[in-house]
């Protein structure tokens, strides 16, 4: 682990070391050269050893959201089940209407997780090609019980499961190949600690054999086209090759700590916050039970404005999210992902502490 000090809790971006942005320095090769396809032949494996796949990862030069679309028009031909628990699951949802697809949604308050029960009840009364979800719904710090959701969806239906990990991807349990996923999607700013521009996703091969049937899949948002250009090591465009470089380094320190100790890092720095929150009055905004190892969204004790904490913090150096949406006003997001260490949080809610005691 890095022994760099980090104040900076962004649900995403998150904290980058700096051996991860120096590498970035390294030269613009070409990317239909052998040197190019040597240094994606060997991210290949270890994206694999991310995502729990042996199937097909990719690299799309974007942030997710592009994928997200992309995931829609390549295999989606009419109808699609929104799962929403908050605004980044409901982006699924605007993403189908917008490109013209018969959108249903199944949606929980804010603060819960998705009930696979209700996906059930959903899929008894109508076909759908796809369901849609985020594992971790970053404006409300909730994570969802993706396997059970995964599990019913094949359990009642044939639908492919498209799935938003973009704040749990190296943060908490994915697992592509037995939990059936379809397409898995993670931007490269979240629990990867990855610098923004890079998206790491998986395709099944049914949802290839799927997306074959769909016609007008478009050029820069066709997973297919991602797929074949992947199979020859390389990408569709011109990739941002830097990002690629600090990806490199990236996956070796994600393969030294190992997949299972970073999930459990995870989880100890939530149940760490949990602790401080109670002890300080915070309560969280995400229900018992569905709380993100990767994000904790608290609202402050009475009295303290969530939007005042966080600019007090940041004169401190210490970098919080804000409320997200409608909750802006009354919560606050801490990131505890990424390469962020137990010591890290001590140290801000250390600053926390000075900050509630003197306002
Ligand atoms: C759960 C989730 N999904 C999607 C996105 C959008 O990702 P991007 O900005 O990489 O397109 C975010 C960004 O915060 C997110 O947290």
């Amino acid at each position: 682990m890095s022994e760099e000090e980090i104040r900076f809790f962004l649900p995403g971006p998150t904290y980058v070391t700096e051996d991860v942005r120096r590498a970035m320095t390294g030269p613009v090769i070409g990317h239909r050269s052998a040197v190019f396809k040597e240094l994606y032949n060997s991210l290949t494996p270890r994206l694999q050893q991310v995502t729990r796949t042996k199937g097909d990862v990719m690299l799309a030069t974007s942030s997710a959201t592009l994928v997200m679309e992309s995931a829609i028009r390549s295999t989606v031909r009419t109808d699609v089940l929104n799962l929403v628990c908050g605004a980044f699951s409901e982006r699924w949802h605007a993403i189908s209407k917008l490109v013209g697809r018969q959108a249903d949604r199944v949606s929980v308050p804010w603060g819960e997780a998705v009930d696979p029960e209700l996906v059930r009840s959903a899929l008894r009364r109508k076909r759908y090609e796809a369901v849609t979800m985020a594992h971790n719904e970053t404006s409300t710090g909730v994570i969802n019980p993706l396997r059970e959701i995964a599990a019913v969806v094949h359990e009642e239906s044939d639908a492919l499961v498209l799935v938003d990990t973009v704040s749990s991807l190296a943060g908490a349990p994915v697992e592509v190949d037995e939990w059936g996923l379809d397409v898995v999607l993670a931007s490269s700013q979240k629990a990867l600690a990855v610098p923004p521009g890079l998206t790491v996703f998986t395709l099944s091969e049914r949802a290839a054999e799927h997306a074959a049937k769909v016609d007008n899949r478009g050029f820069y948002t066709d997973l297919l086209r991602y797929r074949d250009k992947h199979r020859a090591a390389g990408t569709i465009t011109t990739p941002a090759v830097s990002i690629l470089y600090a990806l490199d380094r990236q996956l070796e320190r994600i393969a030294e700590e190992g997949m299972e100790v970073r999930w459990e890092r995870h989880r100890e720095l939530q149940q760490l916050t949990a602790r401080w929150a109670e002890a300080n009055g915070f309560v969280y905004a995400s229900a018992d039970g569905a709380r993100s190892p990767t994000v904790s969204c608290l609202q402050p004790p009475a009295g303290t404005a969530s939007p005042d904490l966080v600019q007090s913090l940041a004169k401190k150096g210490f970098t919080i999210g804000g409320g997200y949406g409608d909750w802006k006003p009354t919560t606050l997001r801490i990131g505890h992902m990424g390469e962020v260490r137990e010591r890290d949080l001590e140290g801000l809610f250390r600053a926390f502490e000075e900050v509630v005691s003197s306002s």
